[in-house]
């Protein structure tokens, strides 16, 4: 099938090379030239692992095109639109105005039947709007339909999630429309991924139902954390006995310093926002506890470092380890981690942060931080290391020589990265959210 991805981010990228890899021609489409000239290449501009082989496969293969002109687009059968939904400045819903724009700018290229998928995370209620838009617009009026199919991908994770996705939700206003989504995804059908066929408002509120589930999930537990370090309890133990519970599962249940990126925090935000305009404030208040609990972590995690340094942060050297939101991501969207560095420089602490990904991103978003290329030179003179993502390397860092390095052996682990007995073996004054009395 001939298809187009309008919008190459972190789902678009992944969602075309995907696309291409299961034998469909392929062209993504971005406005932005710095995203389109890597690609072009076969190079994602982010890190995203394994995602280079299948663009660099796809784009050699002559299945996978890039352009920054949306003509490019003219032809195809299937249409994704997979732009950013960012939260609105100013407000807790989500900004939709690239989706109108991506669709107001294919409408007068809809000359024969096709039909446009949803795949952005929207507001319930806007598939129904676009799908009123477009047949206004296009020349092939009815004959253009709309359909919501929600991606579920994880960053660090996209291409696994992409190619082996837990399920695959069709929303959808008639059988031929299903049936189209059933011809671009059969090689994922035929694997065994379930498919579940809904109406468009429950695609649509599919994705964000999940991501509010995973952000409540992971403020309940943080407030199991914060009710550990009172009750001098260990949360570490107390997830692997809530995990053991079939009915709870392992999954989600790392406390620290809170979640972070470009989807739970604006999606949990944006879902109180539209619950509001239906009418469901009062029950949506439990998301508005979500989100609070959610900021506390970063603020209980600045205040256990002011302590940790007798109250005074000026000029004392502090060592972040970390600024993605997440391990195996260079991502530093709504990242707590680098929250928490700029808010302690901003009191006038001297922050210097490592991270393995994310280094040039941080540097972007804030151009005023110190940051060192490796765990060494940013624990130099530190009086504190705060570990804030949870990165595989952080786990092996040699707790003896670090202490070496240091001015002080303080350590706050922010992720329960770190194994406390070791740390403490080795000297250290060891801190962990959620892990017993300070
Ligand atoms: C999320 C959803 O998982 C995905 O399905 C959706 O499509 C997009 O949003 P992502 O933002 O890539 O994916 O990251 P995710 O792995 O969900 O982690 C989100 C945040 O929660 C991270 O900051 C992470 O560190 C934090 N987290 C995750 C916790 O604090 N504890 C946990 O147990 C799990």
């Amino acid at each position: 099938m001939l298809v187009s991805v309008i919008g190459t981010g972190y789902l678009g990228a992944t969602h075309a090379a995907c696309l291409a890899a299961c034998g469909h021609d392929v062209v993504g489409v971005d406005s932005d030239p710095g995203r389109i000239e890597p690609l072009e290449h076969g190079r994602a501009p982010f890190h995203e692992p394994h995602l280079d082989e299948l663009l660099d496969r796809g784009v050699r293969a002559g299945h996978l095109r890039f352009s920054t002109d949306v003509h490019d687009a003219a032809g195809a059968e299937v249409h994704f639109l997979c732009v950013g939904t960012p939260q609105r400045t100013g407000s807790r819903a989500a900004d939709i105005s690239a989706v109108h724009a991506a669709a107001a700018a294919l409408a007068p290229l809809l000359t024969r039947p096709c039909l446009v998928v949803g795949k952005s995370t929207v507001p319930v209620g806007t598939a129904r709007e676009l799908a009123t838009r477009l047949r206004r617009d296009a020349p092939a009026g009815e004959d253009v339909h709309v359909a919501w199919n929600p991606e579920f991908l994880r960053e660090g994770h996209a291409v696994e999630d992409s190619l082996r996705p837990d399920r695959l939700v069709f929303g959808v206003e008639a059988d031929e429309d299903d049936q189209v989504l059933r011809d671009v995804y059969v090689e994922m059908i035929n694997g065994g991924v379930p498919v579940v066929r809904t109406d468009l408002a429950t695609a649509e509120l599919a994705k964000v139902s999940a991501n509010v589930m995973l952000a409540a999930r992971i403020s309940l537990v943080n407030l199991l954390a914060e009710v550990c370090e009172a009750a001098a309890a260990d949360i570490g133990d107390l997830t692997t006995v809530l995990g053991l519970d079939e009915r709870i599962g392992p999954h989600f249940l790392s406390p620290g310093v809170g979640y972070g990126g470009g989807c739970l925090p604006k999606d949990t935000r944006a879902f109180v926002a539209r619950a509001e305009e239906l009418g469901v404030a009062g029950p949506a208040a439990l998301l508005r506890d979500v989100d609070a609990i959610n900021m506390r972590q970063r603020a209980r995690t600045i205040d256990w470092t002011v302590a940790l340094l007798d109250g005074r942060v000026q000029g004392r050297r502090i060592a972040v380890l970390g600024a993605a939101f997440k391990a195996d991501s260079d991502d530093v969207r709504d990242s707590p981690a680098l929250d928490v560095a700029a808010t302690l420089q901003a009191r006038g602490a001297d922050v210097v942060v490592h991270d393995p990904k994310a280094a040039a991103n941080a540097a972007r978003a804030k151009p005023g931080l110190r940051i060192a290329d490796g765990v060494e030179a940013a624990c130099q003179g530190a009086e504190v290391v705060l570990v804030l993502t949870d990165w595989e390397e952080f786990r092996g860092i040699d707790p003896v020589s670090l202490l070496d390095v240091v001015a002080r052996p303080q350590v706050l682990d922010g992720r329960l990265t770190l194994d406390p007995h070791k740390w403490r073996a080795a000297g250290w004054d060891f801190h962990a959210l959620g892990r017993g009395a300070r």
